[in-house]
């Protein structure tokens, strides 16, 4: 029993370390971000679009262009390059396209 205990938390350990987008690490949680930076303006589906804020469930931009917008900002939506890393903006932007319906 303690064996499979231990066993089982250098697993997590070694899962959250080696692989691309670490589990316990909420730097880089896109919906995360998300929550933390994004939903004022745009809601917690991407539907809410105060101060004219884009629907980002109906957004046609492609990966990069999110990641430029998001980036450099655009308008009224400030730029992000100075508060997110730029993995942390990459996972956001991907969280935003999994909004799209
Ligand atoms: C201060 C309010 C505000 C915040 C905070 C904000 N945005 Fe925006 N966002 C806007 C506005 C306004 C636009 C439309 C810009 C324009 O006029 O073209 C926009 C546009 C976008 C677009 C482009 C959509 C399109 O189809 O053109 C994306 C993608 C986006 N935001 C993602 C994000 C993400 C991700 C975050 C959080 C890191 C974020 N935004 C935070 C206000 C905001």
């Amino acid at each position: 029993m303690m064996k499979t205990g231990l066993a089982f938390f250098l697993y997590i350990l070694f899962i959250s370390c080696n692989s691309g987008q670490p589990a316990g690490d909420q730097s880089l949680n896109g919906k995360t971000i998300f929550k933390s930076y994004c939903v004022s303006c745009h809601g917690i589906d991407g539907s809410l679009m105060t101060n004219g804020a884009k629907d980002l469930r109906t957004s046609e931009l492609n990966l990069d262009e999110r990641i430029l917008v998001i980036t450099k900002g655009r308008n009224i939506m400030s730029s992000f390059e100075n508060t997110l890393s730029k993995n942390q903006i990459k996972a956001v932007a991907e969280y935003t396209l999994q909004l799209k319906q």
